[in-house]
């Protein structure tokens, strides 16, 4: 595996790879990565394309906590081991100038209100943050596809709305991959580690309600399907509920008929031992 840290050498080495007709799938993370890191660099395998570009770069401006971006595990030799062991071509791996350079200028993105809810409300600018490095990382690594995890369904709507709006939707497709889990079901996140053993436990019963919910949400209304799926967490114990949503999945407005909308999806924030949990399951 190659490892690019120049912003420029990676463009010239993309632009060399497109002359001679091969594809490039690009995966952005930001490292500590875990097997739902791993299974977007498969996709991008199993899609076709011959050169699998991951970056790591672990973005200040999407943190709106200091002591969050400080704490962020940066465990770069374990993570340089587990690209090359799924066959990732490329890791790019820039410094904070590499991705904002001096003449470096925001893209006046405008979400409508797909910003306006869930994570946008519980972490400000985050979201601003998110778009304004993945369009520079998009800049920079031109790839046809783009692997992104459901496990953050709005940032995905977030990254399909600034690729419209920056024209980069005809040439880029965007993969959205399905949450990988652990074997209780609990959505893989490099922030379990943080959690205390009786709280990685009592954490099962997030993605347990969720699918209690797939199984059971014909039955009810939706908002019925969200004050029952809260109860159900706060029986466990799980009562600081950050968010249980229960939207449309490509407005992210939360649903007052089921036949309102084509797709529907429960969106949770759970935090336990002060770490904040999320997952989604789409309910059709
Ligand atoms: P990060 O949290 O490192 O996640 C990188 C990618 O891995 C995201 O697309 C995320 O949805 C996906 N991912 C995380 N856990 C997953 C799981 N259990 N199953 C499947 N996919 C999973 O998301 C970011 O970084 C950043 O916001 C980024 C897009 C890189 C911009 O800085």
């Amino acid at each position: 595996m190659k490892i690019i840290n120049s912003s420029a050498t990676l463009q010239e080495f993309v632009a060399y790879q497109h002359q001679h007709q091969l594809r490039v799938g690009f995966i952005p993370t930001m490292g500590a990565l875990h097997e739902g890191h791993l299974e977007l660099i498969r996709q991008s395998i199993q899609s076709g394309n011959q050169v699998h570009i991951c970056s790591i770069f672990v973005n200040p401006k999407q943190f709106n906590d200091a002591k969050d971006l400080e704490k962020y595990p940066r465990p770069i030799e374990a993570d340089i081991q587990k690209l090359e062991s799924v066959g990732c071509s490329v890791l790019f791996l820039p410094d904070y100038e590499q991705i904002y350079p001096e003449n470096w200028q925001r893209f006046p993105f405008q979400f409508a209100n797909l910003d306006t809810t869930m994570e946008g409300l519980h972490r400000t600018g985050h979201f601003e943050g998110v778009a304004q490095v993945v369009y520079r990382l998009l800049q920079i690594c031109t790839p046809d596809q783009i692997f992104m995890g459901q496990k953050d369904f709005q940032q995905v709507a977030i990254v399909r709305s600034l690729m419209k709006q920056a024209h980069l939707e005809q040439k880029i497709e965007l993969v959205r991959v399905p949450t990988v889990r652990e074997l209780d079901g609990l959505a893989m996140s490099s922030r379990n580690i943080r959690l205390s053993a009786e709280g990685r436990k009592r954490a099962v019963f997030i993605s347990k309600t969720l699918f209690w919910l797939q199984a059971n949400y014909k039955n009810l209304t939706p908002n019925e399907a969200q004050n029952q799926s809260k109860t159900q967490l706060q029986a466990q114990g799980l009562d600081e509920i950050d968010y249980l949503e229960i939207i449309d999945a490509f407005s992210l407005q939360p649903v007052e008929k089921w036949e309102d909308a084509l797709s529907v999806v429960v969106c949770v924030v759970v935090r336990i031992d002060g770490v904040r949990l999320l997952d989604n399951v789409i309910l059709y």
